[in-house]
């Protein structure tokens, strides 16, 4: 399984926070051989990657020139990330900005882990080929509500359709995530990975929390 740790705009994981908390992740990551990411914010990107593999909140489909304010595919990359979320709940885009992004990605050799709310974005979103999509339920973000636990039978449906449009793409799936139990029934249902934040980033322990959530 992969555990993609998503550190929002928490304040646990901005600066010093972010980087106690990504060497807890590399610390479990070694202790249980896991696959495990960190999405930190944009300021950490450098400084975390030097300490577990990391992926970008989001980018911008543009190259070099002239789009201020604008996050560069290339400045992740040269941060030292290798790939991106996009799309997520929090950072919703419309479908010609993630055709856009999935393409510039590609280009710039970074991996994208796209986000969807429901199937019928899952459907439009697989035409890009991503490499990975990560259907979660915004009603259960950040709700301490697993979705593997309160909408299993969402999870199955979405792998499902996924393998059915393009096998090649790998499902994961979050909101709500927090224990082994939860990455269990997601694992059984067909999910490859998952999506994780407040159950670790606003943990008091969040080494303890990890390792409460790796299998
Ligand atoms: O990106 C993962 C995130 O949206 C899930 O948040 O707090 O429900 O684990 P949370």
């Amino acid at each position: 399984m992969l555990y993609l740790i998503n550190f929002k705009t928490y304040e646990e994981g901005l600066g010093d926070k972010g980087i106690k908390l990504a060497n807890s992740i590399a610390d479990v990551r070694k202790k249980l051989n896991a696959d495990i990411w960190a999405a930190p914010q944009f300021t950490d990107l450098k400084e975390i990657s030097k300490i577990t593999p990391i992926v970008s909140q989001h980018i911008d489909p543009v190259s070099f020139g002239s789009h201020t304010g604008s996050v560069l595919p290339a400045s992740v990359k040269d941060a030292g990330a290798m790939g991106t979320l996009i799309n997520h709940s929090e950072r919703r885009l419309p479908m010609d900005k993630i055709e856009g992004i999935i393409n510039a990605s590609k280009l710039s050799g970074l991996k994208t882990v796209c986000c969807a709310a429901d199937i019928k974005e899952v459907m439009e979103i697989a035409k890009f080929s991503p490499d990975y999509i990560a259907y979660e339920d915004p009603e259960l973000i950040g709700s301490g509500r697993s979705i593997a636990q309160e909408k299993p039978e969402a999870i199955s449906k979405f792998v499902e359709v996924l393998k059915d449009l393009n096998p090649e793409i790998v499902p994961l799936c979050g909101a709500g995530i927090a224990t082994k139990q939860d990455v269990q029934i997601a694992q059984e249902l067909g999910a490859k990975g998952v999506l994780v934040a407040s159950a670790i980033v606003k943990a008091e322990d969040q080494r303890e929390a990890l390792l409460n959530l790796v299998l």
